[in-house]
C-alpha cells in the first residue's frame, strides 16, 4: 500500500501511535485482554507514512524508535488499557451516559466495546490526530456503537467552548478518562485543564488518570522524551499536576482514591512488573456536590 501522507504524526502525538501498536500486538494474542480490531489498520497506515520516500527526513528512524519503545512499554501499558476498559464498562453499567476521553489518541473503545447508543462519547485531541485517525477508521468501515463526537482542539486552547459546541452537557454526570495526556502538559496548562474539568463536572462525575512516578534516568523514559519533545522542551519543567496531583483534586471538590499498579493488574494474570508499584497506579476521583 502506498501512502500519500507526507506528514506523519509528530511530537507527543507519536505516543498515541505507540499505544496503538501495543493494542495491535495484544489483539493478536490467543489470551488477548481485548480485541482492538482497528489497531492494525493504524499501525499499517502509520508505517506506510513514516517509511514513505516522501516523508520528512528522519521519519524512518523515528518509526524504528517507536517500535523499539513499544517493546519496552508493552507489558505494563497493555494491562492498563484493559483496566480502563473495565472502568468504562462499570461507568456505563452504573448508568453513566456521558464520557470524555482527554487526549483520546487512537483509542477505539467507541467502536469495539459495544457501548450503548445513548452514551455521549467525546474524544478530545489535537487536530492532526483526527486528520490521521478518521480516514483510517473509515477505511476499515468502523462504526461507533455509541454517540461519538470528535473534538479536534489543543488542550492548551479554549477546548471548553469546543466541547460545549460538540454537545457536551455540563449538567450530566461525566466520566473523564486521561490515559497520559495531562502528564505531558506544562504544569500551568495541566492545572488549567483540571480546573476546566472541575467546572464542567456535575456532582457524581468521575475522573481517572494513570499516575506514574517516572524515574527519568531510566533509559526507556529518556528515549521516549527524546522522541516526542524538541530540545527546548527537554529543559526540566514540572509537567502535569506533579507529584501532588492527588492533593489538587482533593482540594477542588473531588474525593480521591489511589490504587497501586500491582493491585490493579493482579486480576488480569499478567506480569507487569516493569512498571513497578512504588508511586505508580491509578488516581480515581469522584466529584462531590
Ligand atoms: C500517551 S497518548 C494516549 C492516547 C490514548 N489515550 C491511548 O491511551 O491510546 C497521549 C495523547 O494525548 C494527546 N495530547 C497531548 N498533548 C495534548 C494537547 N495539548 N492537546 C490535545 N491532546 C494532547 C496526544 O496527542 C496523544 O494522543
Amino acid at each position: 500500500m502506498t501512502s500519500n501522507r507526507t506528514t506523519p504524526l509528530s511530537g507527543v502525538s507519536m505516543t498515541a501511535l505507540g499505544v496503538a501498536l501495543i493494542r495491535a500486538r495484544e489483539s493478536e494474542r490467543e489470551d488477548a485482554l481485548y480485541d482492538d480490531f482497528c489497531a492494525h489498520a493504524f499501525a499499517e497506515a502509520a508505517r506506510d507514512a513514516f517509511l514513505d520516500p516522501g516523508a520528512p527526513a528522519g521519519a524512518a528512524r523515528q518509526w524504528a524508535q517507536v517500535e523499539g519503545l513499544v517493546d519496552r512499554f508493552y507489558e505494563g501499558r497493555t494491562v492498563g488499557v484493559r483496566a480502563v476498559d473495565d472502568r468504562v464498562q462499570a461507568w456505563v453499567d452504573g448508568g453513566g451516559r456521558q464520557l470524555v476521553m482527554v487526549g483520546a489518541g487512537l483509542d477505539t473503545r467507541a467502536f469495539r466495546m459495544g457501548l450503548p447508543a445513548d452514551l455521549r462519547w467525546f474524544e478530545i485531541d489535537v487536530p492532526e490526530m483526527f486528520e490521521f485517525k478518521e480516514p483510517v477508521l473509515a477505511g476499515v468501515d468502523a462504526r461507533p456503537t455509541c454517540a461519538r463526537r470528535v473534538v479536534a482542539v489543543d488542550l492548551r486552547a479554549d477546548w471548553e467552548s469546543a466541547l460545549l459546541a460538540a454537545g457536551y452537557d455540563p449538567e450530566v454526570p461525566t466520566a473523564w478518562v486521561d490515559e497520559g495526556a495531562i502528564p505531558y502538559l506544562a504544569h500551568e496548562d495541566a492545572t488549567e485543564v483540571a480546573a476546566t474539568i472541575t467546572r464542567l463536572s456535575a456532582p457524581g462525575s468521575e475522573f481517572g488518570t494513570v499516575h506514574v512516578e517516572v524515574d527519568e534516568t531510566e533509559q526507556r523514559y529518556r528515549d521516549l522524551t527524546r522522541l516526542v519533545t524538541t530540545e527546548a522542551e527537554q529543559r526540566p519543567v514540572v509537567r502535569g499536576l506533579g507529584s501532588r496531583a492527588r492533593d489538587w483534586w482533593d482540594n477542588h471538590g473531588w474525593r480521591t482514591e489511589f490504587r497501586g499498579w500491582n493491585e490493579i493488574t493482579e486480576p488480569y494474570g499478567r506480569r507487569a512488573e516493569s512498571t513497578g508499584d512504588g508511586g505508580n497506579g491509578v488516581l480515581h476521583a469522584v466529584r462531590h456536590g
